[in-house]
């Protein structure tokens, strides 16, 4: 069978690189793809927004399954328009991934479904929003601990965590000035403290597949200090959610939202990804996402021992309650993110990387690509802000961790940097 993965980001690269080890297989082609994907698999040059040309290739090259990565093609209806083209395609339809391209659809969706989340409001313009923050702390320098949310999608940009009335007054303007379309409507919410760990299931509508938990580090600096970032690391499993942690997530949070979709008639299909704030009250969600993570993506198949295309195949055809659950390596991942210096503010691109191969030839590693690209010689250039996802096995969180940074160490360019502490947060008292 021939596979599309849609997409350029290191989770792309990894699902191309996981899909081609199925016997099943034949090629694996990657919209567009990057210098990692171009030696795993084969890039076409069609961008990922581009529904038309996506679907025409499928066609004309008799693609067996396509794999839609990121967000944007989701919320942009690519799934739906292939379904009427008769292709099978893996992710939600339009109207489910608003689960995840509206902040609004997602916390009424999980009112409805009683899931537990941190309380809000819903706000039509800054002006109302700015009132109802007055109202409730009157005084400037009062604490306010609220979050501060676009509606819509903003590339990780809109969500301001807020601890003042003066930040929180200035979010919404920040928000309202930065992303007009996407914050057409606001949610404030309440500013939840704990954990974070990343749940991913696949689901058919029916079934629910949990995935082993992961841990993501948004912040860009050690010890989550300094601005947001897409993610710089993860690991997998964390010791945060226990398995009876799992069981219950799985009964209160997954179990209702499935069903509520499917209520509602917008059945989910796809990955459903649940980011929760583990609170002295239990876990709590604080969004869904509505595909692979990334970075968590990129850990978490490195301890798939299963055949990934049948899971996904499953999924697209309704019958995942019919194959037999997936095998997973005992052992740790972890994977850190190499950046380019500046991100996530400007930055440069088109350094020379070197090292790449020397990292790959490591034990238990894989070097997945993000932001990169090939030259007319071949030489693997950077090309975005995370460049590399550099992920390991080990016995342990700590083996891993430290086989990660050894390969970590064989790859340089001009600027690369990393966190220094992936996986540290699996060592943390309260997690133990
Ligand atoms: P989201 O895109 O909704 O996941 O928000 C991005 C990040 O903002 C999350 O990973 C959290 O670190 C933070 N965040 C979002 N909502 C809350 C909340 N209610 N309380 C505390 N932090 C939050
Ligand atoms: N790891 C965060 C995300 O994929 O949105």
């Amino acid at each position: 069978m021939k596979i599309l993965v849609v997409g350029n980001g290191g989770r792309e690269h990894a699902l191309a690189w996981k899909l081609g080890q199925s016997k099943r297989v034949d090629q694996v082609f990657v919209a567009p793809g990057n210098a990692g994907t171009a030696t795993d698999a084969e890039n076409v040059a069609i961008p990922s927004d581009n529904i038309a040309g996506l679907i025409d290739f499928a066609k004309k090259n008799v693609v067996g399954l396509t794999v839609v990565g990121p967000e944007a093609p989701l919320a942009l209806g690519l799934v739906d328009a292939m379904e009427r083209e008769g292709l099978r395609v893996f992710g939600p339809r339009q109207n489910a991934a608003q689960l995840e391209s509206s902040k609004v659809f997602c916390k009424d969706t999980l009112r409805k479904a009683s899931v537990p989340t941190a309380e809000y409001h819903v706000f039509r313009d800054a002006e109302s929003a700015v009132q109802f923050i007055r109202d409730r702390y009157p005084h400037e320098d009062q604490r306010a601990p609220v979050v501060v949310k676009a509606d819509g999608l903003a590339a990780g940009k809109g969500v301001i965590v807020c601890g003042t009335q003066q930040e929180a007054i200035e979010a919404i303007h920040v928000l309202t000035g930065e992303f007009g379309e996407a914050a057409k409507r606001l949610v404030i919410e309440e500013r939840l403290e704990g954990q974070e760990a990343s749940v991913l299931a696949i689901t058919d509508g029916q079934t629910i597949l949990t995935l082993p938990a992961a841990q993501d580090h948004k912040p860009a600096l050690d010890g989550d200090r300094g601005p947001n970032t897409g993610g710089m690391g993860a690991y997998t499993p964390t010791p945060l959610v226990t398995e009876d942690m799992m069981d219950w997530i799985h009964e209160h949070v997954l179990v209702p939202t499935v069903h509520a979709m499917k209520r509602d008639r917008t059945p989910f299909s796809g990955v459903l990804y649940a980011g929760l704030m583990v609170t002295h009250k239990g876990p709590k969600v604080l969004e869904y996402n509505v595909r692979f993570g990334d970075p968590e993506c990129q850990p978490i198949l490195m301890r798939l021992k299963s055949d990934l295309l049948d899971i996904l195949e499953a999924t697209v055809d309704r019958r995942l309650g019919e194959i037999e659950p997936p095998e997973w390596d005992p052992r740790s991942a972890v994977c850190v993110v190499m950046a380019s210096e500046g991100y996530p503010g400007a930055y440069r691109k088109g350094h020379p990387i070197r090292g790449l191969v020397d990292a790959d030839q490591l034990e238990d590693v894989k070097v997945f690509h993000a932001g990169t690209r090939l030259d007319e010689n071949g030489q693997v250039l950077t090309d975005g802000g995370r460049v590399l996802g550099v992920t390991a096995l080990g016995n342990t969180i700590s083996a891993a961790k430290l086989q990660a940074y050894k390969a970590v160490k064989c790859i340089r360019w001009q600027g690369a940097w990393c966190r220094k502490d992936i996986s540290d947060k699996a060592l943390l008292p309260s997690n133990s």
